[in-house]
């Protein structure tokens, strides 16, 4: 069954660019991030989220990280370990994760999700083309990692990425692994993990 994502509708992320201008109700309400902006996706976000990825990737790779199958999998398989950021009822970001039994991600895990395990792979962060560089990629994922920690059983998110993404993850608190034995049309990967455990001053305050 679908999770309902709790938490302070009032929580901000460390690292939340300062308004260089006096904010207008529209940068407010940004700031605010209200609960009801962000879900757990469902199977019928399915084409919304192949319609940003498929964007996203495709004009720069030509290849994405997961076919429309895939998500409609993903989705119907473990819907509690994926968030959207929704705006006017519009699909903006999101995150699909899967379960993962392994130390490290292999070919495999892109395609397969192993339940009531104490790892999440991350899939795929995509953010709305028109949505960019505001800061919000950084907010679902750092929203997307206080919500796993506060689900009983889990200890780390991995995920691979290309070079020039790693300070992005870095910043966000990833750990390098080193690289990944995963590629894809011949692109290669960083493989990054992110521990969720040994936070229970940050579990008894975030509003778990
Ligand atoms: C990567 C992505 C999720 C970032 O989300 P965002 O909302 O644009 O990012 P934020 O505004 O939170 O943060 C911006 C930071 O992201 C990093 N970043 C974003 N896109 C980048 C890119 N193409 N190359 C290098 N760094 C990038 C930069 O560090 C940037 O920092 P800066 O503002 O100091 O330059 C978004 O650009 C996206 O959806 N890209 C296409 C899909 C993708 O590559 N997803 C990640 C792999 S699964």
């Amino acid at each position: 069954m679908t999770q309902k994502v709790s938490g302070s509708p009032f929580l901000k992320p460390f690292f939340l660019k300062t308004p260089v201008r006096v904010a207008t109700p529209l940068q407010q309400r940004r700031h605010t991030l209200p609960a009801s902006e962000f879900r757990n996706l469902t199977s019928q976000d399915a084409i919304s989220v192949f319609e940003i990825e498929r964007e996203a990737f495709v004009s720069v790779s030509g290849v994405c990280p997961l076919t429309l199958d895939e998500v409609l999998n993903f989705l119907g398989q473990c819907p509690e370990l994926s968030l959207g950021w929704f705006e006017e009822g519009q699909l903006v970001a999101f995150i699909i994760g899967s379960g993962w039994d392994k130390e490290r991600l292999s070919q495999k895990a892109m395609t397969q999700h192993v339940p009531d395990t104490p790892t999440v792979h991350i899939h795929v962060l995509s953010v709305h083309r028109h949505c960019r560089q505001q800061g919000k990629g950084s907010i679902l994922l750092w929203r997307y990692l206080q919500y796993l920690r506060c689900m009983p059983g889990l200890r780390r998110a991995l995920l691979i990425c290309e070079d020039f993404l790693v300070p992005f993850y870095r910043k966000a608190g990833f750990k390098e692994k080193g690289p990944s034995e995963i590629s894809v049309s011949n692109m290669q990967f960083q493989e990054m993990e992110y521990a969720l455990g040994g936070q229970a001053y940050a579990r008894r305050n975030s509003g778990c």
